[in-house]
């Protein structure tokens, strides 16, 4: 399958260091950086002033801080004191208080206390400031005990704490139903990664179909769910299904990335439905970009453009 190909061709991609080395000099240029238009900036101040930009079209946002797996305790120790001062300067500039964070960025590699104990360091100062906090979700050998973390913050009280589940993995329908049981907040999400047929679907006619099987579950179990994706044809879905229900319209979410679909997320807003747009920045943007590209071939182009115009 094309899509699965292109994947597995961006993902490699993504390890090359030279390929690192050229963007990291290249794609966050200011004005006519070529990954400017997936990612709001290398520092908080940056992101602050897009997010404005992103509220004041009447828009929803989470901040995400990118980072990917972290491999000592001291450099997740160094990533969670980062995102204390993120959520510092978030609430200094009066920005809506909603994060993402990875797992692995604080330390789930190193260990799973490390981790824990990272996740509550941030969680203190984030639930004082009334933060909503999204773990979103890696690879699939971190499915598992990424739940596992999230169910047992979840049980100690940590209520404003939502997580990600993926609908191209097989287990997920058991997943929708595990979360739900706990009443708990799921931003459902085809899928990033590059992951085998072992755990996963392949064809996109299979992960659409999950996904709107999962869609249906979700807004039933009336926890407020997140639908994140820029599929017209699911979003159509999810509308219809709520119409159908007689759902209300804050009855959910929709979620879209910084920079993809603009229109979209503009007229859905327009209708009168609640869009959140999902802001990454920070330095190591790559992995991130990278999964942009991988998604959707035809960005290359926009890549290459960019990259000409600039050297013309
Ligand atoms: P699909 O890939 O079928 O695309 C539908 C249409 O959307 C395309 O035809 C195109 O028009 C547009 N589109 C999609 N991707 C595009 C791109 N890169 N550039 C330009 N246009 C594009 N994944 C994950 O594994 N863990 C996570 O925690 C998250 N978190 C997350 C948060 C939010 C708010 C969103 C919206 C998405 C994620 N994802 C994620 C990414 C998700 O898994 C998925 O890879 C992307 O959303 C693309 O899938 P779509 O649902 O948009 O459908």
């Amino acid at each position: 399958m094309l899509e699965a190909t292109s994947r597995t061709v961006f993902y490699s991609l993504a390890q090359v260091n030279w390929l690192q080395h050229y963007a990291s000099q290249y794609g966050m240029a200011r004005d006519r950086g070529f990954a400017r238009r997936f990612i709001a900036g290398e520092s908080i101040d940056d992101a602050v002033q897009e997010v404005r930009a992103v509220s004041s079209r009447g828009l929803l946002l989470t901040l995400d801080y990118l980072g990917e797996s972290v491999s000592t305790s001291e450099a997740a120790a160094e990533a969670t004191r980062d995102y204390i001062r993120i959520l510092d300067a978030v609430v200094q500039s009066g920005v809506e208080r909603n994060i993402s964070l990875k797992l692995t960025q604080l330390g789930l590699d190193v260990d799973r206390a490390t981790c824990i104990d990272n996740l509550r360091r941030i969680l203190q100062p984030a639930e004082a400031a009334g933060f909503f906090v999204r773990i979103d979700m890696e690879g699939s050998q971190y499915t598992e005990v990424t739940l596992q973390i999230f169910e047992t913050l979840w049980r100690q009280g940590h209520r404003s704490l939502g997580v990600v589940l993926q609908s191209y993995l097989t287990r997920t329908d058991g997943d929708v139903a595990r979360v739900l049981a706990l009443g708990a907040r799921v931003r459902l999400v085809k899928g990033a990664y590059n992951e085998p047929r072992e755990v996963a679907y392949r064809e996109k006619a299979e992960v659409d179909a999950a996904y709107v099987r999962q869609m249906k579950a979700l807004l039933d179990g009336n926890a407020y769910p997140a639908i994140a994706t820029h599929d017209v044809d699911i979003i159509a879905a999810t509308k219809q299904y709520a119409v159908e229900k007689g759902y209300a319209q804050d009855r959910f979410e929709f979620q879209m990335l910084y920079g993809i679909r603009r229109d979209l997320q503009a007229s859905l807003h327009q209708e009168g439905y609640r869009v959140r747009v999902y802001v990454p920045f920070g330095q190591q943007w790559f992995p991130y970009f990278m999964r942009r590209l991988g998604e959707r071939p035809a960005n290359i182009w926009f890549v290459m453009r960019s990259v000409l115009s600039e050297r013309g």
